[in-house]
């Protein structure tokens, strides 16, 4: 058993071993510049093209919808700004929630301070947006809804499917940031009802610094960067792609052993809480609603513990986020669990454990004990 038991999948993981193995050529051998019109430039590119395709069929697409980026950070300006800018003489108006990521709700107040509008959505208790707020957003000059498939901080999974018809009967495009869902649930994007879909690569074993966009075919977008004709122009630069090798290899991993990982990442979280509950009782309060949750994740308080206390206590044994941010001994709690109203002291008290593939329950239970003897300690 590896120690500290990392425990924070969601906020990124490993990379898989079989994608290391992938990417070593590229490291090691391969050089050429995909561009090129020889042997060593082609290569390269055909190994782009492959990746192309093994991150199109783990979300159910055509390989030339795909675009390669840096990050979903990436990814996410490019859906949000690349749709906004190319329809901004029909209407400036984009729906959002009060749930995203920064990487989404930056873009959105940048756009505002840009004379766009943007409504944010509010969830319910569980963090759940309600399609039919969606419907009664949309206005005349809406360009784009872009509301998240799983959260990061409470793993609660939106209506997408719901939230896309009614984009589609309404032809606005719809952008889902699909970073945490990737891997672990269903992303088909044909089923998801979306038109664009943000992959981040090192939430599902591939390296940090490689993401992708996907575009629906005939969805007009300007381009952020403008430079060569890399990525169709939408996004030029020199491919990276040693990166992009990796996220391929980790598509291909991913949908090949999809309902394994997905048992093993909920058995794990369910253990994890069994454990919890079992020896802690009603000291344990779950956020959101683990039936609508991705499984590896839990959104848990523990009743009178600071979350950064217990957290910063067990660091030793057991990596975990907490759900509030603390700056010079203020506590600021997440803007997540705001919206769905759970009083500061929950929030406060409030840690994020995230399972990976392979966590074993060997890991589980150690943690479980590590947890228990702090938080009686903290208490
Ligand atoms: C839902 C979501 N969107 C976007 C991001 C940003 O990912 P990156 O920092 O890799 O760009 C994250 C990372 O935590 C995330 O959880």
């Amino acid at each position: 058993m590896k120690h500290p038991i990392y425990l924070d999948y969601n906020a990124t993981t490993p990379i898989d071993p079989e994608v290391a193995k992938e990417m070593i050529p590229y490291i090691e051998t391969f050089y050429g510049n995909p561009s090129s019109s020889y042997s060593i430039g082609r290569s390269n590119k055909e190994a782009v093209e492959k990746a192309r395709i093994q991150v199109a069929q783990l979300i159910n697409c055509q390989p030339e919808e795909i675009f390669f980026t840096s990050c979903a950070t990436e990814s996410n300006n490019l859906a949000i700004k690349g749709i906004a800018w190319a329809n901004s003489t029909k209407g400036r108006h984009i729906i959002t929630s009060e749930i995203e990521h920064p990487a989404v709700t930056e873009v959105c107040k940048y756009l505002a301070s840009q004379g766009f509008e943007i409504t944010y959505l509010p969830v319910d208790q569980y963090g759940r947006i309600d399609p039919i707020d969606v419907k009664n957003a949309i206005r005349k000059d809406t360009v784009l809804i872009t509301i998240m498939h799983a959260n990061n901080e409470v793993g609660t999974i939106q209506p997408i499917q719901e939230i896309g018809a009614i984009a589609r009967q309404n032809e606005i495009a719809f952008h889902t940031d699909a970073s945490q869902s990737v891997g672990k649930i269903e992303t088909d994007v044909d089923k998801l009802v979306v038109d664009l879909l943000t992959i981040a690569g090192h939430k599902l074993y591939a390296p940090k610094g490689i993401g992708a966009l996907y575009i629906r075919k005939g969805t007009p977008i300007e381009n952020l960067i403008h430079g060569a004709g890399q990525e169709k122009g939408i996004r030029p630069g020199t491919e990276n792609v040693i990166h992009t090798v990796g996220l391929g290899k980790a598509c291909e991993v991913a949908l090949r052993d999809f309902k394994q990982n997905q048992h093993n990442m909920q058995v794990s979280r369910d253990r994890l809480l069994n454990g919890l509950v079992s020896r802690l009782g009603n000291q344990v309060h779950v956020n959101g609603n683990l039936e609508n949750c991705l499984p590896n994740t839990l959104s848990v308080a523990f009743e009178n513990i600071s979350a950064h206390a217990l957290a910063s206590f067990i660091s030793n044994d057991v990596l975990i986020s907490t759900g509030s941010a603390c700056h010079s001994g203020e506590t600021t709690i997440s803007s997540v669990l705001q919206a769905m109203n759970i009083d500061f002291r929950t929030a406060a008290a409030t840690v994020r454990i995230s399972t990976g593939k392979h966590t074993t329950e060997e890991e589980i239970d150690f943690a479980v004990e590590v947890l228990v003897n702090a938080i009686k300690k903290l208490t």
